[in-house]
């Protein structure tokens, strides 16, 4: 190739990179196959998956700790859309944990072949980093591909191993990942990765999520042993059947060939995935979400305790040119193309209406001109990926059962906005943290000293440095306070200098947490700390419980700089209990941590994504909140208040969905009425059914919810009537003495001796 030629091409590929969608992880740092290079390109975009992702994407290695049933905002940006009509878009969220899953130590790709690893072992040379294993890859090495899959005019001729798709024809191996389970969920195969969620745009498929996850439905492969595998690279290819795999030895005409083995690989015996609709997220925009967010699943850490975990996330999406979940290698796409064009094949074909690489297509039949489409049959329809790196799912410490335990990180890289771009400039996640007082909160970041050297930033070039002071107060008085929530604000978001530490109650910690989170310590001593160069990466509070309630305001002293990037947050703490789930059309449940109140739709009930979202009140907040106008009928609370918004009607055709919450069981006669939390002026009634101090009953809308006790009314009809009676009998008695006065007298003189005669008892 002369050196023209050369330059051509390698323009023609940039170019070709650039044009492609992608995703992001954000929270937790995704790698995109990074380790701690210097560069801003990843240095191997082939280290441990495939991301088909920009190389300029992806943060520094950098691993974090999260208890069992914490909350962690797992946040990402996808370059194209979702719940968009100009893309079928799929995300599917995933975890796995081994104790061989490690980040590395280099940038290189593990080997394929054991004698390249030390000690002739892949699985444990931590010099590379892994996620699945190397007898998990040489399986989908050496087994046959689907063959019912669609490949459009991909070439596979010849290609016949799972590693061969039509994303990656010509078998390119990223780690050890597995090309055809990638490219394709539910994967029929065995996997190692664990279903957290999928997001999709079309719900009605979460039933079958659900039903086929492997979280739920165990799944068959076709093994012999990896030194068989390992030897016959390229010659062994394994069947997909039960009926194959029997069969199956090699070398087949050797009648002492080993022989294949058809395993069971049990289902993971965990919850189904959460299933729902995909958030909006605008079209070529990384990072648009409604009200310009950025996309967000709320994970709850499984109680899969373990020290090396990894979670993946990958974006499908695909076109409507062809319907994807029906398409076969057998399906005659171009018919289809031709019939939707309203041509016959052959002037279909003529006039360049083909589903093939970048066809010229004649619109105008007259005119004499041909456009070019930028078609690529190995992307229409497409997955994009990214990885966290290690982190550790640990036990939650004794005593804090019941209550939330809500995870503040760091987000972002070194670098203004342009130069860490697709990641994110410094964030603190989430960024406005609402939680119930009496709750906990686990204070952890980490970062890297290996940032790109000419990243704009504050401190030593190339390190990320934290720490969290509570922000001053206003200087002068700007008029209205913005108010966030109930109890004192602290700090403004609008100034740039911290309160004085120590006459700071930033969460009502004590005065040797607030020195840790601005220091970075303990374990680190002294140094030159005014912009925290001395200290390290990581970071850990540990578990904090907040009993302080109100609104605080804090900032990043390092990397604040007004004009130039910000780094503030904003906590809540509120006097009551808090939840958020989205639940679309597949249905789902949110309930509040001390399980005192749920909130449980089944699929079909909501026909579209609603952000449901409760609130348990005591009833003195509620009494005191100013928005309780009027009390519902009854005696007394028997229950908390609970708020579920939004508070209109969420559901179609009458349907119902069921809320449970706890009442106290010695109330007599409850009853649950409903009204609206903005104005608590008057109560409707809510059919019921009351069992074991737990109310339940169906409604189609959120609102206010609170149970009352009515006084039982039997034995007041009983002394009523007992009074009734009484007053006739006393009436008839006068009646009966007026007449007839004499019996009056004798019975006076009568009762006096009685009197007497009690007197003398005494
Ligand atoms: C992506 O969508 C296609 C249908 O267009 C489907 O066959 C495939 O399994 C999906 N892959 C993933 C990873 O969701
Ligand atoms: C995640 O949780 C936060 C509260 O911590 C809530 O505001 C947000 O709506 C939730 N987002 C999703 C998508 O669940």
């Amino acid at each position: 190739m002369d050196n023209f030629h050369f330059v051509l091409l390698t323009v023609c590929l940039v170019l070709w990179k650039s044009v492609i969608a992608d995703i992001y992880l954000h929270n937790p740092r995704g790698g995109n196959n990074r380790l701690d290079e210097e560069n801003r390109n990843v240095q191997n975009n082939k280290r441990m998956f495939d991301s088909q992702n920009n190389n300029r994407g992806g943060y520094n290695v950098g691993s974090l700790y999260y208890y069992v049933g914490s909350t962690l905002h797992i946040e990402w940006t996808n370059q194209h859309s979702c719940s968009n009509p100009n893309s079928h878009c799929e995300i599917i969220l995933q975890y796995m944990c081994d104790d061989q899953l490690r980040d590395g130590a280099s940038t290189n790709t593990i080997p394929l072949n054991p004698d390249d690893c030390r000690l002739g072992n892949c699985n444990t040379d931590k010099e590379y980093g892994m996620n699945e294993n190397y007898e998990y890859y040489l399986n989908c090495r050496s087994r046959r591909r689907n063959k019912g899959l669609f490949i459009a005019d991909q070439n596979l001729n010849n290609r016949n191993r799972a590693i061969n798709t039509r994303q990656n024809p010509n078998g390119q191996r990223y780690g050890y990942e597995c090309p055809e389970e990638r490219d394709y969920y539910p994967y029929w195969g065995p996997t190692p990765w664990m279903d957290i969620a999928v997001l999709t745009n079309d719900a009605t498929r979460c039933p079958y999520y659900r039903a086929e996850s492997a979280n739920v439905k165990p799944r068959y492969g076709c093994v012999m042993p990896a030194e068989v595998l390992q030897e016959n690279i390229g010659r062994i290819t394994l069947p997909n059947t039960k009926e194959e795999c029997e069969v199956y030895r090699y070398p087949s005409n050797d009648p002492d060939g080993v022989l294949a083995e058809w395993r069971e690989v049990p289902a993971f015996g965990i919850e189904a995935p959460d299933c729902r609709e995909t958030q909006f997220s605008r079209d070529n925009h990384l990072g648009n979400g409604i009200g310009g967010h950025a996309l967000v699943y709320n994970w709850t850490i499984p109680n899969t305790v373990h020290e090396n975990c990894a979670m993946r996330i990958r974006y499908n999406i695909s076109t409507g040119d062809y319907n994807g979940w029906n398409t076969t290698y057998n399906t005659d796409v171009d018919a289809q193309l031709a019939a939707k064009v309203g041509l016959s094949e052959n002037e279909a074909d003529q006039r360049g209406f083909l589903f093939e690489n970048n066809p010229e297509v004649k619109v105008f039949s007259d005119a004499n001109f041909e456009l070019q489409l930028a078609v690529n049959t190995a992307q229409f329809g497409r997955t994009f990926e990214d990885r966290s790196f290690a982190f550790a799912i640990r036990p939650r410490p004794a005593g804090t059962e019941g209550k939330t335990i809500s995870n503040l990180n760091v987000r972002g890289k070194r670098g203004n906005i342009v130069q860490v771009y697709p990641s994110v400039e410094y964030d603190f996640i989430p960024n406005n943290l609402e939680m119930g007082t009496s709750n906990y909160i686990h204070i952890q970041w980490t970062g890297s000293n290996t940032n790109n050297p000419n990243n704009d930033g504050n401190g030593q070039a190339r390190s990320d440095r934290n720490n969290i002071v509570q922000l001053g107060d206003p200087t002068y008085d700007e008029g209205s306070l913005t108010r966030f929530g109930p109890g004192a604000v602290y700090g403004k978001y609008g100034v740039n200098y911290p309160a004085h530490a120590v006459n700071s109650s930033f969460l009502g910690l004590s005065e040797e947490d607030l020195l840790h989170l601005a220091f970075n310590s303990p374990g680190h001593f002294g140094g030159e700390l005014s912009q925290l160069d001395d200290a390290g990466t990581y970071f850990d509070l540990g578990l904090r419980m907040i009993s302080q309630e109100g609104t605080y305001h804090y900032m990043c002293t390092r990397n604040n700089d007004f004009s130039n990037r910000d780094q503030k947050g904003r906590i809540t703490v509120l006097p009551y209990l808090t939840g958020t789930q989205p639940i679309g059309l597949g249905g789902g449940t949110l309930a509040l941590a001390d399980n005192k109140a749920k909130v449980m739709v089944e699929p079909g009930v909501f026909p579209t994504l609603q952000t449901l979202q409760m609130e348990e009140w005591s009833p003195d907040l509620a009494v005191g909140s100013g928005t309780l106008r009027s009390e519902p009928a009854g005696n007394d609370y028997a229950s908390n208040f609970v708020v579920i918004r939004p508070e209109n009607v969420m559901t179609q055709n009458g349907a119902t969905f069921t809320v449970q919450m706890q009442v106290d069981p010695d109330a007599s006669n409850v009853e649950i009425y409903r009204s609206k939390s903005q104005d608590m002026a008057s109560w409707t009634k809510i059919p019921s059914s009351v069992d074991a101090g737990t109310a339940s009953f169906q409604v189609d809308q959120g609102g206010v919810y609170v149970a009352r006790s009515h006084q039982n009314l039997g034995p007041i009809i009983g002394i009523a009537v007992a009074g009734i009676v009484v007053a006739l009998v006393v009436i008839a008695t006068i009646v009966y003495f007026r007449r007839n006065p004499d019996r009056f007298q004798r019975l006076k003189s009568g009762a006096r001796k009685a009197e007497r005669s009690v007197q003398n008892k005494v």
